[in-house]
């Protein structure tokens, strides 16, 4: 099963199980991560923005219009921030990092 980490508030990496199919919004409330996703992914908030590591951000998929004019009402907007909604799993994205907005980031 892929795993995606999670880089929680305080600055912990979390790593869980991220089935496929499943979004990165969904996979962190299956786990009890604090990442919102008030809309339920029909992309009208913007409160399953995450950030994601550098490394990763060309290897997801292309962004679909709507998703970049929700992201400037994220907060801690970053030049990798993505909706956690619009990000589906499978295995090219095994390992995959992102960290919850307001995170100190391991990587800046
Ligand atoms: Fe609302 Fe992603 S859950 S835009």
């Amino acid at each position: 099963m892929p795993k995606i980490t999670f880089i929680e508030k305080n600055g912990e990496p979390r790593e869980v199980d991220a089935p496929n199919g499943l979004s990165i919004m969904e996979i962190s409330h299956k786990h009890g991560i604090d990442i919102e996703g008030a809309c339920g992914g029909c992309l009208a908030c913007a409160t399953c923005h995450v950030i994601v590591k550098p490394e990763w951000f060309d290897r997801l998929p292309e962004k679909l219009e709507g998703e970049e004019d929700m992201l400037d009402l994220a907060f801690d907007l970053k030049k990798t921030s993505r909706l956690g909604c619009q990000i589906l799993m499978n295995e090219e994205l095994d390992g995959l990092v992102v960290a919850l907005p307001g995170a100190k980031l391991p990587w800046a």
